[in-house]
């Protein structure tokens, strides 16, 4: 009987140790390999996840049918990872999830995209919820008051401050003031980029200063590099990952030079109507996403990259182009219901 038991016992391992290699692997396949920001973007008529004539106040920026466009295949694209699926974004289980918590957009008017989409979504699921709204600047704050669920966005456009001197108005590429309020909320994404280049009147600061040293301009990508690494020293000292949530939202790409998509001589999105094809582009990434990827990692604590750029780069048809309440033409921020929609199923996979 002690014998047999022992044969037994031996197969038993022989087939466990077999096995073992094999389904190991496997599972590493996938868990490990599933790279939800690597796919193409797929039709699906179930889309779009809500009716945006039925969103309280989406923002005359990115309110695209609001204000004339008519094609609406633009709408029913789904993000389909190769390798995995992207869950449906599910509102009520989003603000189950998220009962008695603060989730804050912190940039540029790009996180006010995806916070206007976020809203969005999570209004749909719960059309009679009862919220609360704060708008202001530089926080706007919509509450669905039965979960305690609040989406907030607050407005920096590079993260690190500007103040009013003497001389002019300062960009301090080493001064975060606002981070006290951030660091209390349960889940952050950030987000800055749009703002960097911009010259002339559109530039919002006269002087840059860095240390104690205090210069008419530099070189962009340089500073886009020195506030990256205030924001990454704040996160490294002042922020606690186990309780809050960091994410980082990638480059948003726009849409102004054909070349990128084989239409040389275009020079808007005026009248692209469908994605490009297929998951690759053959631009490449923008040079600032390089410049992230590689700030991003001198934080020493667990953070997220959003990492938007590749998918959104394939999505010409996204933007509102005239139809948005200025008329002018915008190939930088995206129609809502659209694009931002996956960003946001793609944080909720994340978090
Ligand atoms: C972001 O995703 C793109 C496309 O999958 C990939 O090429 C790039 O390396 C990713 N960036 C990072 C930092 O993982
Ligand atoms: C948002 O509003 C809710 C409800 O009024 C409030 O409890 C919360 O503190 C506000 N959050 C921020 C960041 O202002």
């Amino acid at each position: 009987m002690g014998f047999e038991m022992r044969v037994y016992a031996w197969i038993a391992m022989t087939i466990l140790v077999i096995c073992l290699s094999p389904c190991l692997s496997l599972e590493e396949t996938n868990g490990g390999f599933c790279n939800l920001y690597e796919g193409s973007w797929v039709y699906d008529k179930t889309y779009p996840l809500y009716d945006s004539s039925t969103c309280p106040h989406i923002r005359g920026e990115y309110d695209c049918l609001k204000y004339g466009r008519v094609d609406k295949e633009y709408l029913k694209y789904r993000w389909q990872p190769s390798n995995c699926n992207l869950p449906r974004f599910d509102g009520k289980s989003f603000l189950t999830k998220f009962k008695g918590k603060q989730i804050m957009f912190i940039g540029d008017s790009v996180s006010l995209n995806q916070w206007q989409s976020l809203i969005c979504l999570l209004h749909s699921a719960v059309p009679q919820a009862r919220v609360i709204q704060q708008g202001g600047e530089p926080i706007s704050n919509y509450t669905f008051q039965d979960y305690g669920v609040s989406i907030v966005v607050f407005h920096t456009t590079y993260l690190v401050d500007i103040e009013v001197e003497k001389i002019g108005r300062v960009l301090k590429l080493n001064s975060i003031k606002n981070g006290n309020i951030w660091k209390n909320m349960d889940v952050l994404v950030f987000n800055t980029w749009l703002w960097w280049y911009r010259r002339g009147p559109k530039q919002p600061w006269d002087y840059i200063q860095l240390g104690d040293k205090i210069v008419k301009d530099m070189d962009r990508m340089q500073a886009f590099r020195y506030g990256l690494t205030t924001w990454a020293n704040w996160v490294n000292t002042q922020v606690d990952t186990s309780k809050t949530k960091v994410l980082f939202q990638g480059i948003s790409p726009m849409h102004y030079n054909g070349a990128q998509w084989h239409e040389p001589g275009v020079t808007n999105c005026a009248r692209e109507t469908t994605p490009i094809n297929g998951p690759s582009y053959s631009q490449g990434l923008p040079p600032a996403s390089y410049v992230l990827q590689s700030m991003l990692q001198k934080v020493t604590k667990p953070i997220h990259l959003l990492n938007i750029t590749a998918l959104s780069e394939l999505r010409k048809d996204a933007h509102p182009s005239s139809h948005n309440v200025f008329h002018g033409m915008d190939c930088t921020h995206w129609c809502v219901a659209g694009v931002p929609d996956t960003w946001n199923e793609l944080l909720y996979a994340s978090i």
